[in-house]
């Protein structure tokens, strides 16, 4: 059974008051995620690829169209506090700049301490909590005593992002929506972090939704690529139908933007 089901999401921003212009950001998109499902949202910047995140996670709404979660209309069913902080324990977000998520002021493990919170089954106190959060960067290749007590000034980008995915391990969302989580951080951190994305997908069952420009890495991780152009999706489907017969003039332009893996595809 899906876990997600997007149907004809539309969002229109609209600008000025007097001389009134609208933005299409988001046009009828429509798309399901099943549970332990990868599934990419590729395309160039302005595309429409955050506008659509951030409405699957709650942060805006949309113009028109429906978000189904786990059988809800996640703008429609979820009313009380509560139900509000279970979405938030459910589908959780990591975003594209690892940077803008830690304040300066605070030791980097903050972010899990929260986590901690959040969770509907508190540990019973501040030691079980404290192992379940060295657990938890254990888990994202991260020994605890190397980050444990620094400033966010004392760590590495890429850390940063690891701390933000150990999250997911104290949380154990259903759904994770990455928003070009390795866009940021430097190339040879990147596999890594994407190897993490598919240990909980194994290990949790977790669904995601990566958000990338790069289609190359789309190829790799996914089950499933939708490819957004203009706020619409205009090719969609398996990584070997994407890529090896895409549909959409837009689509056979970002394959032939990604030379080393076309060469790694005609040895097939
Ligand atoms: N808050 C906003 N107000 C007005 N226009 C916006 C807003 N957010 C995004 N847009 C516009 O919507 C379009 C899609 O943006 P976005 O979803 O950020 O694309 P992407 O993440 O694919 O780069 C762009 O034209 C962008 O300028
Ligand atoms: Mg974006």
């Amino acid at each position: 059974m899906s876990r997600l089901v997007v149907e004809n999401l539309t969002k229109t921003f609209s600008l000025g008051f007097i001389a009134k212009r609208h933005v299409n950001a988001v046009k009828s998109v429509s798309f399901t995620v099943k549970e332990k499902e990868i599934v990419s949202l590729v395309g160039e910047s302005g595309s429409g690829k955050t506008t659509t995140a951030k409405m699957l996670l709650r942060l805006i709404q949309p113009t028109s169209g429906k978000i189904m979660f786990e059988g809800k209309d996640i703008w429609k069913d979820l009313k009380t506090q509560e139900d509000f902080k279970t979405f938030r324990r459910k589908v959780h977000a990591v975003f594209q700049d690892p940077f803008a998520s830690y304040n300066p002021f605070y030791p980097v493990e903050r972010p899990l301490w929260q986590a901690i919170n959040l969770l509907e089954k508190k540990p019973s106190n501040k030691k079980e909590a404290l192992e379940i959060i060295k657990d938890s960067l254990f888990k994202v290749g991260i020994d605890p005593k190397d980050i444990l007590g620094k400033y966010p000034h004392q760590v590495s980008g890429g850390q940063k992002q690891r701390i933000m995915i150990a999250r997911c391990w104290i949380l154990r969302p259903l759904m994770i929506v990455a928003d070009e989580p390795t866009s940021m951080i430097d190339a040879s951190s990147r596999g890594g972090i994407i190897q993490l994305f598919e240990k909980l997908r194994d290990e949790q069952g977790t669904s995601i939704i990566f958000i990338t420009h790069d289609l190359g890495l789309a190829y790799y991780v996914s089950d499933n690529i939708f490819v957004m152009k203009d706020g619409e999706i205009v090719d969609r489907g398996h990584p070997d139908k994407v890529v090896l017969e895409p549909q959409h003039e837009y689509s056979k332009l970002l394959v032939e933007s990604i030379p080393k893996l076309y060469r790694k595809l005609e040895g097939l």
